[in-house]
């Protein structure tokens, strides 16, 4: 009775959680329409590839599998791409969750991880790390289709559930073969280094006139392990008998965009071609998460520093050009 439900399994985040899971002698059963993942990314489980809001196919792999829990990251993620077409993401990141919520309380799976954003906090009123009480206040159709799910998931009273709100996911786990690749490429640290590697013509670079000290933006880079080892730790907490939460996770350390291109580019050896742009509408100074109720509830800590998230994510495009697609 170690199955695991894992909902977009072949994408970036959820191919490092089975690798965590398999791990700590869990089972990952994927499934994933490959809109967005990698079949190559499917290495410790079964990949069932369907819609996670065709009901039938959900109900038979709980018939099949009898999971005990599910971690639900399947959803569409970029951002200006959910300014273009909203409806795109609330059908997929609401609605198909919502359909895919219902029916797994119905098949009897008693406990569900989502993957939500710190996109649901918007645009913070101050310059402290965010806490789970700030206000919720997206400002783009994704951080409304995410919220919207946790709310979905909240109402399923037969589950218990952990929104796990992510801040900057990055890194790799070159050792296991996973990497960050998405297509397109939106996150920071593949943009420098698909820019370092020659795969991309330059770094786009929006905004140097921020009220930070060297003027670029700050955020929370998160190592994707990090995250990983914190799905153990909610569902484990899940399966212990803890109440719904929602809580962050992030590093509580923000780090500025050309300070992380500092870091990439003493790792390639060289610079990167680098061309900047005005801000972008919606992009605030700062994003930082604070991690305490993460660390108090879930017992759980990040690991890994900035340095290392670079280093496992340049060692793992070295390796595995061809499958960053561009
Ligand atoms: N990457 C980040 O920095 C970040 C930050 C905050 C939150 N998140 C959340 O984490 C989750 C995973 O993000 P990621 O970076 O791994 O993205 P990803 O695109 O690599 O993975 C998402 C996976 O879901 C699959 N999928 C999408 N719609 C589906 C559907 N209807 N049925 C079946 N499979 C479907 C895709 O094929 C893909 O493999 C998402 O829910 C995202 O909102 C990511």
């Amino acid at each position: 009775m170690n199955n695991i439900l894992l909902t977009g399994g072949a994408g970036y985040i959820g191919s490092h959680t089975a690798l965590a899971l398999h791990k700590a002698g869990y089972q990952p059963i994927v499934l994933d329409d490959l809109s967005h993942g990698h079949e190559w990314a499917v290495k410790y489980g079964p990949l069932v590839r369907g819609d996670m809001g065709d009901v039938e196919l959900v109900r038979s792999i709980c018939k099949e599998y009898q999971p005990v829990a599910m971690i639900h990251f399947a959803a569409f993620i970029e951002v200006s791409e959910s300014v273009r077409d909203p409806t795109k993401y609330m059908n997929n990141n609401y609605r198909k969750a919502a359909k895919l919520f219902e029916t797994a309380e119905s098949e009897g799976i008693r406990h569900t991880v989502f993957s939500s954003t710190a996109a649901v906090y918007g645009t913070p009123q101050h310059d402290n790390p965010i806490t789970e009480n700030d206000r919720l206040a997206p400002i783009n159709p994704y951080g409304e289709s995410k919220l919207a799910a946790e709310k979905a998931l909240r109402e399923r009273v037969g589950i218990s559930s952990v929104a796990l709100r992510y801040f900057n996911a990055a890194g790799a786990a070159p050792e296991s073969g996973l990497g960050e690749a998405h297509d397109p490429e939106t996150h920071l640290i593949p943009n420098i280094i698909l820019a370092g590697l020659g795969r991309k013509p330059a770094l786009n670079i929006f905004g140097a006139d921020y009220p930070t000290p060297d003027g670029t933006a700050i955020r929370d880079y998160i190592h994707v392990l990090d995250l990983a080892s914190a799905h153990i730790a909610a569902l484990e907490y899940l399966l212990t008998g803890g109440k719904n939460i929602a809580c962050n996770l992030g590093t509580g350390n923000g780090n500025s965009v050309k300070s992380v291109i500092s870091a990439a580019e003493k790792e390639l050896g060289h610079e990167v071609p680098k061309n900047f742009h005005p801000r972008r509408a919606g992009d605030p100074p700062r994003l930082v998460a604070d991690n305490a109720l993460a660390k108090k509830l879930l017992n759980w800590s990040p690991r890994h520093n900035l340095s290392e998230i670079v280093s496992s994510a340049v060692a793992w495009h070295k390796q595995n050009m061809e499958k960053t697609n561009l």
